[in-house]
C-alpha cells in the first residue's frame, strides 16, 4: 500500500490518547502512531523511554499477524517503521476486555488470589474504558444498560477473547514466555463486525520469562524494577521482530 505518513502527519490526530495517536487515512483506515510516553496508574506516573514506541510498533503488528493467521479477525493491516500501524477505521467499544491465566495484579488486590497462582480456567474481565471513572469492573447488565454493547455482541467479545487467549499463549510458550495476563480492546467495522483492536504490546500485557520467571513487560515500570526497554526488546527478539 502507498501511504504518504509525511503527509498524514501533517494534519492533526483525530484522537491522541497516553501512549499513541491516531491519525485518519481514509475512510476506512487510520494510521496509529505508537510513541516513547509511558505511564501508569492512569496516567499519575508519566516518563518518556526512548525506543518504546518501536517496539511496541513492531511487537503489536506482529501479535496481530498471529491472530489473523489464527483466523481471529482485527483492524490489522500493515507495519510501517518505524513506529506505525495501517489499520481499519473502526469505532471502538468502550469496553477493556481483560483475559488472565496467573493471578496477578488487581486481581491480587481486591480478591484472595495469590500472585503467580494459575488459574483453573482463564477468567474474562469486563471493565469500561473510562479515565472518568477510573476503569470501573463491568457486569453484563451494566454494560447493556450503559449501553457499550447489546448482550449477543457480550457473548462474541468474550468468545473472541478467550480465542485470543489460546493463540497468544501458545505463541508465547513456543517462544519461552509465559502470557500471564493481558488486556484487549474492540472495535465495530462498518459492517458491523466486532474486530480485535487498539494494541497488543508489553504495555497492555503481563510477560513472564517461563524459565526464570522475571518481569518483560510495564510493570517493570509500574513497580520501578528498571529498564523497561530492555525488557520489551526482550521480548521483541524472542518473538523474532528484531
Ligand atoms: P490489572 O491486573 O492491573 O487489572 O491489569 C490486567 C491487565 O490489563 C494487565 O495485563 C495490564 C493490562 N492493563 C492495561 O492494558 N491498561 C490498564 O489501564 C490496566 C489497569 C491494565
Ligand atoms: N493504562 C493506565 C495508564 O497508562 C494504567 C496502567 O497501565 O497501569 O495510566
Amino acid at each position: 500500500m502507498n501511504i504518504d505518513v509525511k503527509k498524514i502527519l501533517n494534519e492533526k490526530p483525530i484522537y491522541s490518547g497516553k501512549a499513541k495517536s491516531i491519525y485518519k487515512i481514509d475512510e476506512d483506515k487510520v494510521l496509529i502512531e505508537f510513541r516513547d510516553d509511558i505511564t501508569a496508574g492512569d496516567g499519575a506516573k508519566k516518563d518518556i523511554k526512548k525506543g518504546k514506541g518501536y517496539l511496541n510498533a513492531l511487537i503489536s503488528s506482529k501479535l496481530f499477524e498471529v491472530l489473523n493467521k489464527d483466523n481471529i479477525p482485527t483492524h490489522y493491516i500493515e507495519y510501517i517503521d518505524p513506529v506505525y500501524m495501517v489499520a481499519k477505521n473502526v469505532e471502538i467499544v468502550l469496553i477493556e476486555v481483560i483475559v488472565r491465566n496467573i493471578a496477578a495484579g488487581s486481581l491480587c488486590r481486591k480478591y484472595p488470589f495469590k500472585e503467580g497462582q494459575e488459574l483453573k480456567r482463564p477468567i474474562v474481565q469486563f471493565d469500561y474504558k473510562s479515565d472518568e471513572y477510573g476503569d470501573p469492573m463491568l457486569n453484563e447488565d451494566i454494560a447493556i444498560a450503559l449501553d457499550l454493547a447489546t448482550e449477543e455482541e457480550l457473548k462474541r467479545l468474550k468468545e473472541l477473547a478467550l480465542k485470543v487467549n489460546e493463540s497468544l499463549k501458545k505463541f508465547f510458550d513456543e517462544r519461552g514466555i509465559i502470557l500471564v495476563d493481558f488486556k484487549i480492546e474492540f472495535g465495530r467495522t462498518k459492517d458491523g463486525e466486532l474486530v480485535v483492536a487498539d494494541e497488543i504490546s508489553p504495555d497492555t500485557m503481563r510477560l513472564w520469562d517461563k524459565e526464570t520467571k522475571d518481569i518483560l513487560d510495564k510493570d517493570i515500570f509500574r513497580k520501578d524494577l528498571g529498564d523497561v526497554v530492555g525488557k520489551y526488546e526482550i521480548v521483541a527478539k524472542r518473538i523474532g521482530c528484531i
